[in-house]
């Protein structure tokens, strides 16, 4: 993002924001130009902690100033719909937190929206950015493991607060939407299609949320292994197996310096190990890839047109059979 930085506008005081992208977009050249909350009071710390030139109390002024360029919605899952829309609808190019959406139809209506506006939107699925994830996508181009037959991948962590947006029902939360959506984009991703069919098992929170999920998907004759909770090992593990070889991911999603791909295969299982960190914030890559589409630099790839309605056909699969929706 050379010369003339893009201007973005935040929509709420998120901790990803303050997490994730802000050092994302401050390491790809952007500008933190707005940020809008519920709470002025609120708002208006966040905006002077994090150097964010303009406040918004609510979130429709926000989209309407003219001189932002770009929205990121980091809202809970059960808004991202109708944010997204808005931004959309103002001509906004958006970088929308995952999951897109609640369901596949959702999803349906976010990208028709973008198609409609003929405005770019994303899924924040950063992984699919980074330069470890080129490399694993070229060793799978490539044939190095040969055609992919299984995809084993978890997330989990440890939520050590009860009042968080993951254990509220009404606004999305549960572990399948905040985590095991990764390892079901990832596995849509690689095996282009949804899944069509799973077996799942489901552990609730007491607030009514799946708070630990796991089981395994079918894609045709492929499957999905997977597991994600809210309070389990901190844990992102990936192995993919093909016919011919294996990759295994340390950290697929977020990885950082100490991360490592490694690639078996062949008869004698020859290994190539690989680090999979690039030094940088883990949004960076995808910001300032937004950055040059909004700049007319590049074409836009990897869009939410393109890749998330096989993610959200698939978890409406797992949300089915494990008794979610
Ligand atoms: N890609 C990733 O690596 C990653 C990592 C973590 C989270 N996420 C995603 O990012 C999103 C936000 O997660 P987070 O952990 O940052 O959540 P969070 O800190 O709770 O932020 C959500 C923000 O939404 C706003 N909001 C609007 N209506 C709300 C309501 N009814 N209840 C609560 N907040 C409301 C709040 O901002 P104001 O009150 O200021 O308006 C709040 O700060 C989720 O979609 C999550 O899945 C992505």
């Amino acid at each position: 993002m050379a010369t003339d930085p893009v201007r973005w506008g935040i929509l709420g005081t998120a901790n990803i924001a303050r997490a994730s992208f802000l050092p994302g977009l401050r390491a790809a050249g952007g500008s933190a130009y707005a940020v809008a909350g519920r709470d002025p009071a609120r708002t208006a710390a966040y905006a002077a902690e994090q150097q964010i030139e303009r406040v918004f109390s609510d979130y429709e002024a926000l989209i309407a100033d003219p001189r932002v360029e770009a929205v990121y919605v980091p809202l809970p899952n059960s808004l991202h719909l109708t944010w997204a829309v808005k931004a959309l609808e103002a001509k906004k190019p958006v970088l929308c937190e995952k999951p897109l959406g609640l369901d596949a139809a959702q999803v349906e209506a976010m990208t028709a929206a973008s198609a409609r506006t003929g405005v770019p939107l994303w899924e924040a699925f950063v992984f699919m950015f980074r330069p470890h994830f080129e490399t694993v996508s070229g060793w799978i181009r490539d044939g190095a493991i040969g055609p992919i037959r299984e995809v084993d991948s978890r997330f989990s962590f440890r939520l050590r607060h009860t009042a968080n947006i993951r254990l509220r029902p009404e606004l999305g939360g549960g572990a399948l939407y905040d985590v095991g959506c990764y390892p079901v984009h990832l596995a849509s991703l690689l095996f282009g299609e949804p899944g069509d069919a799973a077996a799942v098992l489901v552990v609730r929170h007491t607030g009514g949320v799946d708070e630990t999920i796991s089981g395994s998907v079918a894609f045709g004759a492929r499957r999905l292994l997977f597991s994600a909770s809210l309070n389990g090992p901190s844990d992102t593990f990936t192995r993919i197996q093909g016919e011919n070889g294996a990759i295994t991911m340390t950290n697929p999603f977020h990885p950082g310096d100490g991360d490592q791909i490694t690639l078996t295969r062949g008869p004698e299982g020859e290994t190539t190990v690989v680090s999979a960190g690039d030094h940088l914030p883990s949004f960076a890559a995808h910001i300032a890839h937004i950055g040059r589409v909004v700049r007319g630099e590049e074409a836009p790839c990897l869009t939410a047109a393109e890749t998330s309605a096989a993610t959200s056909v698939t978890l409406d699969v797992i949300r089915r059979a494990g008794g979610l929706s």
